[in-house]
């Protein structure tokens, strides 16, 4: 079936919003707050257990009357309820989308191709806890009879992004007499730092790839087993010592891994979309089959939040839309996503796949060429480390940023009086951002005229402030599934495919050329541009040099 994609800046909300912008530019915060003393609780959606503060975002009622008219004029809605109903959305793979499938209790229904898809969802869970229990109590052996201590998760991109950032999330509920490392890079430091201190006969290697053929991670994949045989000296050792999570069961078995130790998920789960399937056995290992299923649990209850909120109460719509406010009509180009949290450090990394991959997309569904621009650039840093380095250009540079400030009521390693400062300082940063502070302010404090411009913050600079709880997994599956969802919204509103990724493939092929040419040579055959040829010929030149 092929996807009308209306043309987006010819909607008439589009055109409206276009309209509406330069009043809105020319209004600050302060005023925007002034006049309405009610704005800092009325401008605020909570779902879930997340409470959104979207009050510090250059907007007023008809900015958000004008965005949510977008999102019905656009068909949101039917874009939202085709990927429940497990409709091909992703086009160009022709995929169906399900990764809320992953998070779907028992007995709900998703049919695939005319096949609930839900029952092997569950199974393939079982399998996992089963696998994982045995391996937390120590009844899973390696090969000589000893306990697994160490768990290596190999993989790279959605098969490595999502494992670390959920791991590190969840570290305090994880098992301490255990250890996990993560082996993602070619770079083979990567693979050699994350064993150099342990014993095979105690590691476990978790080779995770959806397509079990990424140059990446099948090379760290036959490094582990060379590692591995080393001290295990027994090619039989590998049953006990390597499990596969992969859709491609043939690969793994070529491998060499018995397929009864393949944990399978499907087509219908994009990689970056996968920290909740059997991608995630690592979590599970770490933190047990119980808390895991409390993760996905929060995934689920914020995808039915999504499912059926209304789109002005929908917390991933209204992010969403807000981004895309930015992003279309302001012309920001980044956003910033702020964590005060420890455990969350590896978040902002997670989601630059999830969000980048999606959405750099430079053509609609149909292939027309986009005349507006599409994902933004995502990076960040956890807080307060981030006020120490880059929050001066967001506070006082030229660009326009937005952030997303996350934080959480309660500390998971309450400590004196580091919980209310570290909660006093998200505060006090969106505070700052929006207010700024006035040259007239900073003249009354006797500050000498030639830095007043200095110390003058013109505010007036958008953040969200997301609030929880406490980190907990089903926190945890709540929040990313906030920000997987309101990547959906932007892509589809956008036109574009956000469940493709054509993006990384002609590198990847180029790759493969210059790897035969760097190690064959034959410098005659060169067919690149002078420059990469240069660099080709000085890499070879000083290899040879270097081994004599
Ligand atoms: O190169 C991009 C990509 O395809 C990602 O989308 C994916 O998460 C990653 O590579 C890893 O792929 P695989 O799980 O198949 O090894």
């Amino acid at each position: 079936m092929k996807t009308i994609i209306p043309q987006l800046t010819k909607l008439v909300s589009w055109q409206a919003l276009e309209a509406h912008y330069p009043k809105v530019r020319e209004l600050h915060l302060r005023r925007l707050f002034a006049d309405d003393p009610t704005r800092g609780e009325r401008m605020t959606a909570e779902a879930v257990g997340i409470y959104f503060d979207y009050s510090k975002h250059r907007i007023t009622d008809e900015t958000l009357r004008l965005l949510l008219q977008l999102a019905e004029e656009s068909g949101l809605r039917a874009r939202i309820d085709a990927m429940f109903r497990g409709e091909k959305i992703n086009g160009t793979e022709k995929r169906a989308v399900l990764h809320v499938a992953l998070r779907a209790p028992k007995g709900q229904a998703i049919v695939v191709d005319g096949k609930d898809v839900v029952p092997q969802v569950h199974a393939v869970l079982d399998k996992m806890a089963d696998f994982s229990s045995r391996v937390r109590s120590g009844e899973w052996k390696g090969y000589t009879g000893k306990p697994i201590r160490n768990v290596i998760n190999i993989g790279i991109g959605g098969s490595d992004l999502g494992p670390v950032m959920a791991y590190e999330a969840l570290r305090h509920y994880s098992r301490r007499d255990l250890t996990f490392r993560f082996v993602s890079n070619i770079d083979g430091t990567d693979f050699a730092e994350a064993t150099r201190d342990l014993d095979a006969e105690e590691t476990l290697f978790i080779i995770s790839s959806k397509t079990f053929t990424t140059l990446e991670t099948m090379t760290n994949a036959h490094t582990a087993r060379d590692w591995a045989l080393k001290t295990l000296q027994d090619s039989a050792a590998v049953a006990s010592h390597f499990v596969a999570v992969s859709t491609n069961a043939g690969e793994v078995a070529r491998f060499g891994i018995d397929t009864a130790n393949m944990f399978e998920f499907w087509d219908w789960v994009g990689g970056r979309y996968s920290l909740d399937s059997a991608i995630g056995l690592s979590t599970m290992i770490a933190i047990g089959p119980e808390e895991f299923r409390a993760m996905l649990d929060g995934f689920h209850q914020m995808d039915e939040h999504f499912r059926t909120a209304p789109f002005e109460r929908n917390l991933p719509v209204l992010m969403g839309l807000l981004g895309l406010w930015y992003n279309n009509f302001f012309g920001t180009q980044t956003v910033a996503v702020l964590p005060y949290e420890q455990y969350l450090k590896r978040f902002p990394a997670y989601l630059q796949q999830l969000t980048m991959e999606s959405n750099g997309k430079h053509v609609t569904l149909d292939g027309s060429e986009i005349d507006y621009q599409t994902g933004p650039i995502y990076w960040g840093e956890p807080g307060t480390n981030g006020q120490h380095s880059f929050y001066q250009l967001i506070h006082q540079g030229t660009k326009l940023i937005p952030c997303d400030f996350i934080g959480f009521i309660q500390p998971l390693n309450p400590l004196g009086r580091h919980h209310d400062l570290l909660l006093a300082n998200v505060f006090a940063q969106a505070e700052a951002l929006a207010f700024g502070k006035t040259p007239q302010e900073v003249q009354a404090e006797g500050t000498p005229a030639g830095l007043v411009p200095h110390r003058t913050f013109e505010g007036n600079r958008p953040s969200s402030t997301i609030l929880l709880e406490r980190l907990t997994p089903e926190a945890l599956g709540k929040l990313v599934a906030l920000y997987e969802h309101s990547v959906f919204i932007q892509g589809a509103i956008w036109g574009i495919d956000s469940f493709d990724q054509w993006g990384v493939e002609l590198g990847k092929a180029l790759a493969v050329r210059i790897i035969s040419e760097l190690e064959t040579g034959a410098e005659g055959q060169l067919k690149h541009d002078s420059s990469t040829n240069t660099l080709i010929q000085r890499y070879r030149r000083s290899k040879e040099l270097s081994h004599g």
